[in-house]
């Protein structure tokens, strides 16, 4: 029997009564985990993948953790390039130090989750896996023969929106190329666009998944990575399965 694996993203909580284009990000991530719970109670995970604040202030993650008190599935709180790691630890139970990734198995599958911010990066910005990091993904992706799906919130190929790929995973072609040498990842799935896209990097699939709350426009020469509009949210649901996982998207209001 498949599992279940809840993906979502680009939540960007914000304090109270701060919209973003004049969406309510904390409760259109409500309304989300609501539509969840009462079509998918059965998953065995949630993850979360990265941008969970706004701000990244310590009174954000205090709203979210109030947000995911008695969800049905355990849940992975991956960092976005909008998070702030000590402000997510002071509330996460440091979790995030020095780095918030890790590696869960799932039947036969193992989904590595990577940590992607780029601590130096001063205005909300491109992603970059440091050395550390690299060492410790590669060592998880040798670890074990079964099927591996990988989790990022930065994109690791261009995607055509001009603005995005200029913050994009910096050094994302050479982490797609370690990936697709491994020859068992049988997907990757970002975030970080906020928007539904497909494409592949030697014979891997990479999927986009659309933020629970402002969508990006379709206006693929922009160089402004902050365009948004009000567009319905979505969230990701993996099946699990194999050598064939199977990711639907649903949108909901
Ligand atoms: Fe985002």
């Amino acid at each position: 029997m498949s599992k279940k694996i809840l993906l979502m993203t680009d939540i960007h909580i914000t304090n109270h009564d701060i919209n973003i284009i004049g969406l309510n990000p904390a409760l259109r991530f409500r309304h989300c985990l609501e539509h969840a719970s009462s079509y998918h109670a059965d998953a065995s995970h949630l993850f979360i993948m990265g941008d969970l604040t706004h701000n990244g202030s310590y009174d954000e993650y205090k709203i979210l953790e109030r947000l995911l008190k008695n969800q049905p599935f355990p849940v992975t709180l991956m960092l976005g390039n909008h998070d702030n790691r000590s402000a997510f630890s002071a509330v996460f139970s440091n979790r995030a130090e020095p780095f918030q990734h890790g590696s869960q198995n799932f039947g036969k599958t193992k989904i590595i989750h990577l940590d992607t911010l780029d601590d130096s990066v001063k205005n909300r910005g491109s992603g970059l896996m440091c050395m550390q990091r690299m060492h410790w993904f590669e060592y998880n992706l040798g670890l074990g023969d079964g099927p591996i799906l990988v989790l990022s919130h930065h994109h690791m190929l261009n995607s055509g929106f001009d603005g995005l790929d200029k913050i994009r995973l910096l050094n994302g072609n050479k982490i797609a190329g370690i990936i697709a040498a491994s020859g068992r990842c049988k997907m990757v799935i970002n975030g970080h666009i906020h928007r539904t896209i497909f494409s592949s990097y030697k014979g891997v699939p990479h999927a986009t998944l659309k933020s629970t709350c402002h969508q990006t426009p379709l206006l693929l020469s922009s160089n402004d990575p902050e365009l948004a509009v009000d567009e319905p949210g979505g969230y990701g649901v993996l099946l699990l399965d194999g050598d064939t996982p199977i990711l639907h998207h649903v949108d909901f209001n």
